[in-house]
């Protein structure tokens, strides 16, 4: 891999974000030249800042890795907001890429634009077999035009890109702010918190029976840049996760072993479960990347997160 990154201009969107911090250290260490553009230098909602982006900083390599998002909570307050900053960033910042001659795009996007009554293991084809689920569909939705943009650029236009769809991320930099964090991040923060409290037990939303998927997020930047080299197929996005299924139940109580918390583990059943499954086929990743599946298994990956969480624990709660 290092010899196809190195001196590639990369231009990396959201590269200050969590998963984009992991993909620069790995293009830094590569030898790529990489630039990324912050949001209070280049708003990239704006076409213009779009283009301004790609005529200072020409690359060969466009990972568009920025988004607006969190969890249910904002998608419950802010619709509109992901809706428009979304749809419109992703817009704008394809039409700079063909504008500019861009070498091509890698659209990050996530497994949310799946439609959310479909249950086990999603295949790409299946992307288009229903609707997205209500509580994310301001923001799947507008994911899922990026691979639509993706087709008719390459139809027209002969752009290169390719659609990545990704599964829940975990591990060091995520965000453990409650307004914004996801499943694995808030119970990492809830039980270091509680055994710091010495805490007799803790509240779990549900039965604790919804099957998920999480990949560790520097197994999932190793597979975008895997990816990014090559794969080509602008018509037929490709999944990036690790196909293994986990109970919320058994991520609570691998959480519960790692931390060391002691207290009882308390099932709240009046609150919602959500769907009963929902895993990526990974069989089009393994044929592509040549076998490679995601080496770190969760309770690795659990124990490296905590470890980082406990040490940056102010920074982390205070991440948007
Ligand atoms: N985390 C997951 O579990 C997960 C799962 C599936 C897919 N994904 C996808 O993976 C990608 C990375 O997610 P993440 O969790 O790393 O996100 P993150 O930590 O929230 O980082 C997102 C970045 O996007 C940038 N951004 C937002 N709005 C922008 C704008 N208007 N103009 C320019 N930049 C803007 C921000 O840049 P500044 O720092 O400069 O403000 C921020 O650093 C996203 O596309 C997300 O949809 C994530």
């Amino acid at each position: 891999m290092q010899g196809f990154w190195a001196d590639k201009r990369v231009t990396v969107t959201g590269g200050a974000g969590f998963l984009g911090k992991h993909l620069v250290k790995r293009l830094e260490r590569m030898g790529a030249k990489v630039f990324v553009p912050r949001r209070a230098d280049y708003n990239l909602t704006a076409l213009d800042a779009c283009m301004k982006c790609l005529l200072e900083h020409p690359c060969d390599i466009l990972i568009h890795a920025a988004a607006y998002y969190g969890g249910i909570g904002i998608n419950v307050t802010q619709p509109a907001s992901l809706y428009y900053t979304n749809l419109v960033m992703g817009a704008n910042l394809f039409e700079a890429a063909r504008l500019t001659k861009t070498g091509k795009v890698v659209a990050i996007g996530t497994a949310c634009s799946y439609p959310g009554y479909l249950e086990g293991h999603l295949k790409e084809e299946d992307l288009w077999a229903g609707p997205c689920h209500a509580s994310v569909v301001n923001y799947g939705l507008t994911k899922k035009m990026l691979a639509v943009q993706a087709q008719a650029y390459k139809r027209q236009y002969g752009l290169d890109s390719i659609h990545l769809i990704l599964t829940n991320l975990y591990g060091p930099g995520d965000s453990y702010n409650p307004e914004r964090s996801h499943v694995v991040a808030a119970l990492v923060r809830k039980w270091v918190e509680a055994e710091a409290a010495q805490a007799p037990s803790v509240e779990v939303w549900g039965t604790g029976k919804p099957i998920r998927e999480f990949i560790y997020v520097e197994d999932c930047a190793d597979a975008i840049l895997l990816a990014a080299e090559r794969y080509n197929d602008a018509t037929m996005p490709l999944n990036i996760g690790t196909g293994v299924g986990t109970s919320i139940r058994e991520l609570a109580e691998t959480v519960h072993d790692v931390t060391g918390f002691r207290g009882k583990l308390v099932w709240n059943t009046d609150k919602p479960d959500g769907a009963l499954m929902k895993v990526l086929d990974v069989a089009r990743l393994t044929a592509v990347l040549d076998g490679w599946t995601a080496p770190t298994n969760l309770r690795d990956g659990l124990a490296k997160t905590v470890a980082w969480y406990r040490a940056h624990k102010e920074e982390a709660d205070a991440k948007w």
